[in-house]
């Protein structure tokens, strides 16, 4: 058990080149495209948030720095300390841990992937005993596409054998999502990677390398939990679908930073007040009022 808990530190990895989705990300970064009704990037910054988390550094293009900064700034608003990198070409995941190790110092940290979105009961709670777990700890969730994905390959006692990068013939079907925690020797097992064939530091021998260790914790993310990524036309379409439908129906906001700063006290009703009434969106000023009244 880590025994500061909230010594970890978040990345949220915010780079690369959004090919998929040319012509969207001519001139802007993927990560700020709009999920219904919210930036992108606010469902992985507000998943960090859920678990616990308060200092964050954001790695993004440089030509995306400034976009970020308006948006998101230095995150004193929601109580969060945050720090902003650039990633000069996408050279991989795991160039993060070589990005961020001034960030890190020390800590251990949680990786998000800016395009991965999590929603679901008892996510909050799995997410915050990863929090508090030693060594590394990834989530799988069964994926009926398992070749675009990092899998992990079990043995006939459920034991995890091995993970690999999109294989052409999958032999399961439990996808790695894109949050990661792990201890601080992520650093130097980062230092230790090749490029894959592919060119990139994968995230997935990250991973490996905790697993021959015996020093990766696997958690299953239920049938009942949704893991959307967002790198397609379609499954961008989709998921703002998901979030429309939720919020329609429930009345509660997905993935609304201000919402869950004040709910999990990082923000006192004091400072939601404040930040309703500069809010220029009237709707959305009435929703964070209303968080006061109602709860
Ligand atoms: O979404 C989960 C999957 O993410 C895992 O199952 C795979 O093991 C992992 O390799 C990764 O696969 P993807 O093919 O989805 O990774 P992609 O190259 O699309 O990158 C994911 C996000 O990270 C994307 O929003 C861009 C960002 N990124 C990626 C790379 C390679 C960067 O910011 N910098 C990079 O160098």
């Amino acid at each position: 058990m880590i025994n500061s808990v909230n010594k970890r530190k978040g990345i949220i990895l915010a780079g690369g080149v959004g090919s998929r989705l040319t012509p969207l990300t001519l001139a802007t970064s993927k990560q700020l495209l709009p999920i219904y009704d919210k930036p992108m990037i606010y469902y992985p910054l507000t998943t960090l948030m859920m678990s616990g988390v308060k200092e964050i550094l954001i790695i993004c293009r440089k030509d995306h720095l400034e976009s970020f900064k308006k948006l998101i700034g230095d995150g004193n608003n929601w109580g969060l300390s945050i720090e902003y990198a650039c990633q000069k070409n996408p050279r991989g995941i795991a160039e993060a841990f070589l990005i961020a190790e001034e960030f890190l110092g020390d800590s251990p940290c949680v990786l998000i992937l800016g395009d991965n979105l999590f929603y679901g009961n008892n996510l909050i709670s799995q997410l915050q005993n990863a929090n508090t777990n030693e060594g590394a700890t990834i989530f799988v969730y069964p994926v009926s596409d398992p070749s675009r994905y990092g899998i992990v390959n079990f043995n006939k006692n459920k034991k995890a054998i091995n993970i690999e990068e999109k294989p052409k013939n999958p032999s399961s079907n439990f996808a790695v999502t894109g949050i990661y925690f792990f201890d601080n020797n992520v650093i130097n097992f980062a230092k230790e990677l090749k490029p894959s064939s592919r060119g990139e530091l994968e995230i997935t021998d990250i991973n490996q390398k905790y697993l021959d260790k015996d020093n990766l914790n696997i958690q299953f993310l239920g049938r009942g939990m949704a893991w959307l990524d967002t790198g397609t036309f379609d499954a961008l379409q989709e998921a703002g679908s998901f979030i429309r439908t939720i919020e329609k129906r429930q009345g509660l906001k997905v993935g609304c930073p201000e919402e869950i700063a004040w709910r999990s006290g990082l923000i006192n009703d004091i400072q939601l007040r404040k930040l309703a009434k500069k809010e220029k969106n009237e709707e959305y000023s009435k929703y964070l009022n209303n968080l006061l009244l109602n709860f």
